[in-house]
């Protein structure tokens, strides 16, 4: 089978693709494991789990978010690194920005509340919970092309974790942190929730914290640019907004 590989060299700018000839082995993973073993030990690739547990292999297959790990091989497959972010060799690419937006978007406990916590209220955040930092929902995001400052899928959805979790007392600071480049950036297209592995949804984590920003005050402050300052009495979601008049 035949199989097709982005390169870039450490000390190369420019990206080529290389094809190999492969056996049939199941998943992308193990193939690439067999370029390596027996074709190039150059090609540089992660993984850790090779149970899509750990998140570290996403590649984009035929242009589209995989883990390599979980994804079968197909004839002709092309093998890209994931968008959106610096690639250092092959398909391994800069996360770096990882711990910086999670930052940003202030997703973790703020303070911790005294209730106690029943299995309904883990139920809530189960889904988002289940997040596996794989990097997939971010490559497919295109708000980076036009906002290198976006938080992201994955942040956001990360935030909506800690802003329902009710071990929380305070999510006031997680809802005023994803304001800008945050919630009102997304287009809603959706791709995130199409490519994650998890099965896990930031356009609509994203359309719930929109509808929280809206009940504790916030506004998409685009919106009022956008209709040259007139305020139409109408909130972003096409609802009528009493607190306009
Ligand atoms: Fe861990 Fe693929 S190697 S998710």
């Amino acid at each position: 089978m035949k199989i097709k590989i982005q390169r870039k060299k450490a000390s190369n700018k420019e990206n080529y693709f290389e094809e190999f000839d492969v056996k049939h082995e199941e998943t992308i993973l193990n193939s690439l494991i067999e370029v390596k073993t027996k074709h190039d030990n150059s090609l540089a690739f992660r993984c850790g789990c090779k149970t899509g547990i750990c998140g570290s292999c996403a590649i984009r297959v035929n242009g589209i978010e995989k883990l390599a790990c979980k994804t079968h091989l197909n004839e002709n497959d092309i093998i890209e690194p994931i968008k959106n972010t610096q690639v250092i060799k092959d398909l391994v690419v800069n996360l770096d920005y990882e711990g910086r937006v999670l930052k940003n978007s202030n997703s973790f406990l703020n303070q911790l509340s005294d209730v106690e916590i029943t299995a309904e209220d883990e139920k809530l955040i189960d889904r988002q919970s289940n997040c596996i930092l794989c990097q997939s929902c971010f490559s497919s995001c295109p708000v980076f092309e036009v906002n290198e400052k976006f938080l992201g899928p994955y942040a956001l959805t990360r935030a909506l974790r800690y802003v329902e979790d009710k071990k929380e007392a305070n999510p006031s600071p997680t809802l005023e942190k994803i304001q800008n480049n945050g919630i009102w950036d997304c287009t809603l297209c959706g791709n995130c929730t199409i490519v994650c592995p998890q099965f896990i949804d930031p356009k609509t984590d994203i359309m719930n914290l929109r509808m929280k920003s809206v009940q504790n005050g916030y506004e998409d402050k685009s919106m009022n640019s956008f209709n040259g300052g007139f305020d139409t009495g109408f909130d972003n979601f096409g609802g009528f907004n009493p607190n306009s008049f």
